[in-house]
């Protein structure tokens, strides 16, 4: 018996393909273990979107040289977007990498961890010397090879999925698309998960009714500018409105959100089917970046912030109860004071859930890497993020605070805490994907949807009672 151990990093596109490499190396015969130096394969799913995230492979992949000695005939392979990006520099960095797999070729995981154990095998069997047969297999660079020779180097890969990948048996994401075309100057993702593909309609609703059948009741819809999702067949186009018209329809499936947002292409039909559907999540996660123009203009985001901020007015003026998520970076190329305020004041007119804060990182082979300094020291990015947090987190309060005394419908999740013999604190979200807390004597609520009423706020969570 071989058993497989897969860590993850990095976003929800990263936590989907461990799932799918769980499930094709599940069906090619082997076991998984949540031990990862009882593995005979270890693999990485790995984050190339901030250098910090690739620091922190190398170095675990640098302590895995003695899970190496020990295991001369196991395989260690590093998959995900840094296998994209570095490619052979990985084999130079950590000569005991085994295997190099992009983002789209995990079709070829479960065959190629075969191969890499069987010839492990023969060779120990013959009593040649254990030097492995490393195997690189990546997708072609955007730049220098022809659009559809790209794109089909990026195979897309969905196959059904055992409900043991998932944390949660309530809970799946679907992708609905693949890659990226917008090329913001600062980041990797569309060279590393290359050109847009958006699966085709039936298929995407095929997947989310296996996934009902295996007790799947809440769905998210993933694509890294998942608004751009578009599907041309027989003359007619289908939308991510579309999409979501026709999911809604899927009896058994009770929830349905959809991440990330481009704020460029959010449309009226997109606004009125959130509003319009009981089934849709009315959470919009719609990334800023910068609440200034010229930072804006250097990211190539292709808006302003007054677009920006007239967008969120029209959803707020479209969708009652929404809620908002961002992200935005801080300390890009040449961002100076005065460019920072525009951000913080985004913030403060926007008034998001919450918000996600990165400090630019600086990555090789990008337009802004090619066309501009990365000028900001870190102890200025360390400043404004923890400012742009602090003024953040008083917002997610405040807002947070407008539910006491209210009562909010969740859907179940799981267990926070262990309480006591037979209590325990569940924990689940609202329909605008707020996290509440209750406790609770019945676990067997994971995956029901029930009401609450909210008796104290903090920043990230609500505090409920169940109703009697
Ligand atoms: N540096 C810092 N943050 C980045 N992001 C993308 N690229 C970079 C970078 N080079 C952030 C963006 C994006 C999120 C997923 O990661 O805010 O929305
Ligand atoms: Fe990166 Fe911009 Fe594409 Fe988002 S939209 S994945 S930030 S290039």
């Amino acid at each position: 018996m071989q058993r497989f151990y897969i860590e993850t990093v990095g976003c929800q596109m990263n936590v989907l393909d461990s799932e799918l490499a769980y499930s094709g190396l599940v069906q090619s015969g082997l076991v998984p273990t949540t031990d990862r130096y009882n593995a005979d394969v270890i693999l990485f799913n790995t984050c190339s979107v901030r250098q910090h995230a690739e620091d922190k492979i190398y170095s675990a992949l640098g302590r895995l040289k003695y899970w190496k000695m020990l295991k001369p005939y196991g395989v260690l392979g590093v998959i995900g977007c840094m296998a994209q990006k570095d490619q052979q520099t990985i084999f130079q960095r950590a000569p005991h990498v085994d295997l190099v797999l992009g983002p789209g070729q995990l079709e070829l995981l479960p065959e190629t961890v075969h191969q890499l154990l069987d010839e492990k095998l023969q060779r120990n069997y013959s009593g040649q010397m254990l030097e492995s047969g490393r195997k690189l297999l990546v997708s072609l660079k955007r730049l220098e090879h022809r659009h559809s020779e790209v794109v089909d180097s990026f195979r897309l890969f969905d196959p059904v999925r055992h409900s043991e990948s998932r944390t949660n048996r309530f809970q799946a994401m679907v992708r609905v698309m693949f890659g990226c075309d917008k090329f913001c100057t600062y980041c990797i993702v569309p060279s590393v998960r290359g050109p847009e593909q958006s699966r085709p309609p039936r298929e995407i609703l095929d997947e989310i009714r296996g996934l009902v059948s295996q007790g799947v009741v809440d769905a998210t819809l993933i694509g890294q500018t998942v608004n751009s999702y578009r599907y041309r067949e027989n003359g007619k186009t289908t939308r991510l409105s579309d999409l979501l018209y026709h999911a809604s329809e899927i009896e058994g499936l009770k929830r349905i959100s959809f991440v990330t947002n481009y704020p460029r292409g959010m449309d009226d039909e997109l606004l009125q089917a959130v509003r319009d559907l009981p089934k849709v999540s009315k959470h919009l996660h719609i990334p800023a970046q910068s609440g200034s123009d010229s930072v804006l203009h250097r990211m190539k985001r292709n808006y302003t912030s007054a677009e920006y901020r007239e967008l969120v007015d029209r959803i707020h003026a479209t969708i009652p109860n929404v809620s908002m998520t961002c992200d935005l970076i801080v300390g890009f190329c040449g961002e100076t004071d005065e460019e920072f305020r525009k951000t913080v004041e985004l913030v403060e007119y926007c008034r998001f859930k919450n918000s996600f804060i990165f400090k630019y990182s600086e990555r090789p082979n990008t337009k802004s890497a090619e066309l501009y300094p990365d000028n900001i020291p870190e102890s200025v990015k360390k400043t404004r993020n923890n400012l742009l947090l602090e003024i953040q987190d008083k917002i997610s309060l405040e807002r947070n605070h407008l539910f006491i005394g209210k009562t909010v419908e969740i859907l179940v999740e799981g267990m926070s805490k262990q309480l006591g013999d037979k209590r325990v604190q569940l924990s689940g979200r609202t329909w605008c994907d707020r996290i509440v807390v209750f406790e609770s004597a019945d676990d067997r609520l994971v995956g029901q949807f029930l009401k609450l009423k909210i008796y104290d706020a903090a920043p990230f969570t609500l505090f409920g009672k169940t109703l009697n």
